[in-house]
């Protein structure tokens, strides 16, 4: 086993979320670091409180489960035992609802979508905690999603909150700083969500605003001097921005001489992004290695079709480089290899925030070998993407680097379905390329989460000038999403597209056709393999 700097966190400060396995969680986290405060995810039965992690305050996720059932995840005992706020979401109010002698039933009113939240504080001590309630619009839309709902509730709760059917949608205790709610304030589509949250984070918790652009910076600088100490880190490099942030950041904290930056570039990369990303990277001080392995790659993917094992091979040589890579270069004493892995990963991989099917292998996370030796550092790992920007941003990036799109670890080889040819990428970096430049002179490259053209393994018939042609189809792709855990589709002009697909079809030989997926995620994914 490698030792995992999970141990060390960047601040030991905040607001503590118990997962109880809802599809939310993860934004519960975002929404409050957004509003300025730290907040951390653990598995929702954890039989004890994180030690060194002061909690100002405690969320009770939602959650898929029933509190009836038997397999039902319970309220561990330290949550209310230790007299802090706490407010629960969904199942965390239904947790709560039972915990105080309550009542729940099931399918009462099944509610799913948009509802309107009426709240009413007439006749509350003003003194009370709910009382802080009517600081907030009488009647806002919330997003709600249950079976369950409370059919009894204890007295010792003020119900603040209905919503359709009366259906019990917001609760506060009349002396402890209990909160439940039925609703989901963590999605965007609860107009007052965040206001909920930052009135329990602000003013029932007190936590402190720990988590502002500066304290990100601050704080990731402090982890990863705390997690490698004065040992030497060999940085993997992918080309992406999370890893190109890691390694500057790295480079910032620990001083040049302690990182090593090794790019493995895997010819799988965007047009021209190896060389940029190279030159950017040495530009701001980092002491770059830069492997080329296309050939090595294109031969080990020789003639494989299947997603799953495409992204195997790729993740099994990227490895092998590291590996290869540390030792022949024992002089240099690495103690540790620095990957950019993100917050979202690493709860996913540990089972929480969505579901846990394994749907893409990801090789960022935990895929280490233990001949490597090298315990991992890995500064982002309690970094949402948009703090990775952030963070970027203020160590002097470029703009156009971190504002980059995400891009998989595998590269390429996901966006060519079917066996991968040094022809049928360089085919798919012109189509992207273009696709990409006019985003970019339009302006809508930074209105849409992601946008890439996918090579099809179809050939279509068309015609050029007087000419039969016979070529490859392009599918463009742009989505919208916060996270990429759900993606809708890219509004992009009709009169755009058409010129973009007139463009590819003219300029890049071997496509003769292009089309636009409009399928939001899911039921899609946003990448097509
Ligand atoms: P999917 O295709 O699963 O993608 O909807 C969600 C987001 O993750 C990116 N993605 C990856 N990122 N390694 C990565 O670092 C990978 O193997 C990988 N596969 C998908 C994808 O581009 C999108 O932003």
């Amino acid at each position: 086993m490698h030792h995992s700097s999970s141990d060390q966190r960047p601040v030991d400060t905040g607001i503590l979320i118990l997962d109880y396995g809802s599809q939310y969680t993860l934004l519960i986290a975002r929404r409050l670091r957004e509003i300025g405060i730290y907040a951390e995810i653990i598995d929702g039965t954890a039989s004890e409180p994180p030690a060194d992690f002061d909690a100002k305050g405690i969320i009770l996720s939602g959650g898929p489960d029933s509190v009836s059932e038997t397999t039902a995840r319970r309220l561990p005992s330290w949550v209310l035992d230790s007299k802090k706020p706490v407010m629960g979401i969904c199942y965390g109010l239904q947790l709560l609802a039972q915990e105080f002698g309550g009542e729940l039933r099931t399918g009462h009113s099944r509610e799913y979508g948009k509802a309107v939240l009426e709240l009413n504080t007439d006749g509350i001590p003003a003194a009370s905690f709910a009382a802080k309630f009517a600081q907030l619009p009488a009647k806002q839309t919330v997003w709600m999603s249950h079976g369950d709902d409370v059919a009894n509730l204890s007295e010792e709760f003020h119900i603040v909150g209905r919503t359709k059917d009366k259906v019990v949608a917001a609760v506060v205790h009349r002396e402890l700083p209990i909160i439940g709610l039925q609703f989901h304030p963590e999605v965007h589509h609860s107009d007052h969500g965040k206001d909920i949250l930052s009135l329990f984070a602000v003013e029932f918790c007190a936590a402190p605003l720990n988590w502002q652009a500066d304290d990100v910076v601050q704080a990731t600088m402090d982890y990863i001097r705390h997690v490698v100490g004065d040992g030497k880190v060999l940085m993997a490099v992918s080309g992406g921005v999370d890893s190109t942030v890691a390694a500057v950041l790295m480079a910032k904290a620990l001083g040049r001489e302690h990182v090593k930056a090794v790019f493995v570039d895997h010819g799988l990369l965007r047009k021209d992004e190896a060389i940029w990303v190279s030159e950017n990277l040495r530009n701001l001080g980092v002491d770059l290695d830069q492997l080329d392995r296309h050939e090595q790659f294109y031969s080990a993917l020789q003639g494989i079709d299947d997603p799953e094992e495409k992204r195997k091979i790729i993740g099994r040589k990227f490895i092998e480089e590291f590996e290869h890579y540390a030792h022949n270069h024992e002089s240099l004493e690495f103690t540790h290899l620095g990957q950019g892995t993100l917050y979202p990963d690493v709860i996913e991989s540990a089972g929480h925030g969505s579901g846990s099917k394994v749907i893409k292998s990801h090789h960022n996370v935990g895929g280490l070998p233990d001949v490597l030796k090298l315990k991992l550092a890995e500064p982002f790992r309690f970094l949402f993407k948009d703090e990775v920007r952030l963070v970027g941003k203020k160590i002097g990036i470029p703009q156009e680097l971190v504002m980059r799109h995400p891009f998989p670890g595998p590269g390429l080889a996901v966006r060519i379905l079917g066996g991968i040819t040094a022809d049928k990428v360089h085919i798919l970096q012109e189509a992207d390329a273009i696709f990409i430049k006019r985003l970019k002179e339009t302006g809508l490259y930074d209105k849409v989460w992601q946008a890439f053209a996918v090579l099809l393994p179809v050939k279509t018939v068309g015609v050029m000038g007087d000419n039969r042609t016979y070529q490859w189809t392009c599918a463009l792709r742009a989505v919208t999403a916060t996270d990429g855990m759900t993606a809708g589709v890219g509004d992009l002009p009709m009169e755009f597209l058409v010129a973009v697909g007139d463009e590819i079809v003219r300029k890049v030989d071997g496509i003769n056709r292009v089309v636009y997926d409009v399928t939001t995620k899911p039921p899609a994914t946003i990448e097509w393999e």
